[in-house]
């Protein structure tokens, strides 16, 4: 091979290009082309910057500025022809600037390196990307703010080990994931301070002997300040693995949801009619609709914690500074965010359009004996009975009832008064539903009144 072969950003000391499986391990210009737009932004910031402190000529700067917003032109207009040669976003741009622009062009890269300029680029896309799963999940929120306030008296059945606990109302059910959601929002919000301090002008490693100045690119890029230490700067990808972090905990939470959407949407449940906007038929049984969207929510945990795996893997025992492995972060992040805001998206939608189904609520609310708490906390109340004592009591009516086949407001007052004869008839007043959740006046607890004050506090919030 011939000199003119080798890498034209880098190639004065080689005498050969690089072999064809060489190219294609290193090039990951087939996945960075996403951030292109920040790596111009960057460049311009960079740009700005150098002419400002009389490193580059205003005329150069103004080339460049000028020549990147062309190139960006062509990106967003499709005609940019990326090439493999070229590795990656950076030296994809900085080529074609150079052939737009001419010498000036050669010029950009001072007091830089690709180190400090990918870890610039990639934390501006990551911070974007928190910045609509903020959206996303203020979205939602909004969503289950709406079908909270329309039930906040429905009951329905509450469970634990998906087996009947006691009467809750449909408002505190929805409201538990406001508050799921609200955490992953602040999750995203915290990562997003931490993160944002500006790599630009950390170099390779070291800084640079250029006067540049750091925190004029840290402000145009809206960065709160430049990163302090240089080594830190070019090989921290901790944004990237926090965004992932609070990514995998917020799938979480919406893989939870989903599963419940799916089991409630059963014809065995019923508690909910999921719209045929997000659901789907199946080829052989006509009289199926799917809640395949609701399904694949609570799939996409899967992809989103392997990124966060896979990123940590790739980062444990790298020593300082950069190393090449790290250009192995952006694809994960890439595939967790579209499959997070995708997720987000779709359980938004599906909140919207769902509709609850007040009677089949009701009506599983008062079955499986879930007033029982509530009869044994009367009979502490009205016959100063111990707790202890007073379970005891009321699962030996549960077991008379289950014997009988009815639930405990079927027994008649002498099968009350057959097991304890202090009963009186007052006891069937906390035997119903919404006597029981009326009841549950406790801060947090799921009365009415408090899952009202809950919706005002939270739309306040939003
Ligand atoms: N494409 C590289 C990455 O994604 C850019 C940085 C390359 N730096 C270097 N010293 N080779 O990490």
């Amino acid at each position: 091979m011939t000199k003119d072969s080798s890498n034209q950003m880098w190639g004065g000391r080689f005498a050969a290009g690089p072999d064809a499986i060489m190219e294609a391990i290193n090039a990951s210009i087939g996945f960075d082309q996403r951030m292109a737009a920040q790596d111009i932004a960057g460049s311009r910031a960079h740009a700005a910057m150098l002419a400002h402190t009389g490193i580059l000529t205003d005329n150069d700067a103004k080339a460049i500025r000028e020549g990147l917003l062309t190139v960006l032109s062509e990106i967003e207009g499709g005609t940019f022809e990326f090439s493999t040669a070229l590795e990656d976003i950076h030296m994809n741009v900085e080529a074609r600037l150079k052939d737009i622009i001419g010498e000036p062009a050669g010029r950009l890269h001072t007091g830089r390196s690709r180190n400090d300029q990918v870890a610039t680029d990639f934390k501006l896309w990551v911070r974007d990307q928190i910045d609509a799963a903020i959206s996303g999940l203020e979205a939602l929120m909004k969503a289950l703010l709406t079908q909270a306030e329309a039930g906040a008296d429905w009951v329905m059945p509450g469970f634990t080990h998906l087996q009947t606990a006691q009467p809750v109302t449909w408002g505190h059910h929805m409201m538990a994931y406001v508050e799921m959601f609200g955490r992953d929002k602040s999750r995203f919000e915290d990562a997003r301070r931490r993160m944002n301090e500006s790599p630009l002008g950390a170099a390779a490693l070291a800084g640079t002997s250029f006067p540049i100045d750091r925190y004029m690119t840290a402000e145009a890029l809206g960065f709160d300040r430049p990163a302090a230490n240089s080594l830190d700067a070019v090989s921290d990808r901790d944004f990237a693995l926090e965004f992932l972090a609070a990514a995998s905990i917020c799938a979480m939470h919406l893989s939870r949801m989903a599963e419940e959407l799916v089991i409630w949407s059963s014809a065995q449940f019923r508690f909910v009619t999921l719209s045929d906007r997000f659901s789907t038929g199946s080829s052989i049984m006509p009289q199926k609709k799917n809640p395949d969207a609701a399904e694949l929510i609570r799939a996409k945990i899967g992809r989103i914690f392997g990124a966060n795996t896979a990123l940590l893997m790739v980062m444990k025992g790298l020593p300082l500074a950069y190393s090449k492995d790290m250009q192995e972060d952006k694809e994960q992040v890439f595939d967790a965010a579209d499959n997070l805001m995708l997720a987000l998206a779709a359980m938004e939608g599906m909140v919207k359009d769902m509709s609850a189904n007040r009677d089949s609520l009701e009506a599983a609310a008062g079955s499986g004996f879930s007033t029982a708490t509530d009869l044994a906390d009367w009979l502490v109340r009205a016959l100063n009975m111990p707790f202890r004592d007073a379970h005891h009591v009321t699962g030996s009516l549960v077991a008379m009832a289950e014997a009988r086949g009815c639930d405990l407001p079927d027994l008649t007052l002498e099968d009350m008064q057959s097991v304890h004869g202090a009963i009186t008839e007052e006891v069937f007043g906390v035997l119903g539903v919404h006597n029981s959740v009326a009841s549950r006046m406790s801060y947090g607890g799921t009365s009415p009144v408090r899952v009202r004050e809950q919706i005002a506090r939270w739309q306040e919030a939003l």
